[in-house]
């Protein structure tokens, strides 16, 4: 059985966010987008909010959170505890989110990188392991 990818965005970033689905189904998983799906603008947090509670009540492991700069969508997702939430802008970031913080979630800004750089970012953090031994003591400290 395919694993679920659950997926939110803001208004800014609904489309990059149509883009990943599509590249998340392409890559053989199956996509639980939580919205938004159009330019009205929305609050990130309730999107953030709404990521959180997919991956609390286990119906994803792993999420991805868009928004203009990633910053903000990442922010309010790191308010909850058991979110890891990592701003990537390249495969470096998103490699290095997975292997020394164990990051459950991937955040982007959709206003600051290009589509095949967040496709990239995307791909490395689905395929990387974390690393554990030095950095696991670090992530329980933080949950
Ligand atoms: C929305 O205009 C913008 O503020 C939001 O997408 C994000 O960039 C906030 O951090």
């Amino acid at each position: 059985m395919p694993e679920t990818i659950a997926i939110a965005s803001d208004h800014a970033g609904y489309e990059l966010k149509s883009i990943l689905v599509a590249e998340l189904k392409a890559l053989g998983f199956d996509v639980l987008d939580l919205g938004t799906n159009g330019p009205a603008s929305v609050d990130y947090p309730d999107y953030a909010d709404a990521l959180a509670g997919a991956l609390a009540e286990g119906r994803a492991r792993r999420g991805v959170a868009i928004c203009g700069t990633g910053i903000g969508i990442s922010i309010a997702a790191n308010r909850h505890r058991h979110v890891r939430s990592g701003l990537c802008h390249d495969g470096t970031t998103a490699r290095l989110a997975r292997q020394h913080n164990d990051a459950n979630v991937l955040a982007l800004g959709a206003r600051v990188v290009g589509t095949e750089t967040a496709k990239d970012c995307l791909k490395v953090f689905l395929s990387t392991e974390f690393e554990g031994g030095r950095h696991t003591g670090r992530i329980v400290k933080m949950s």
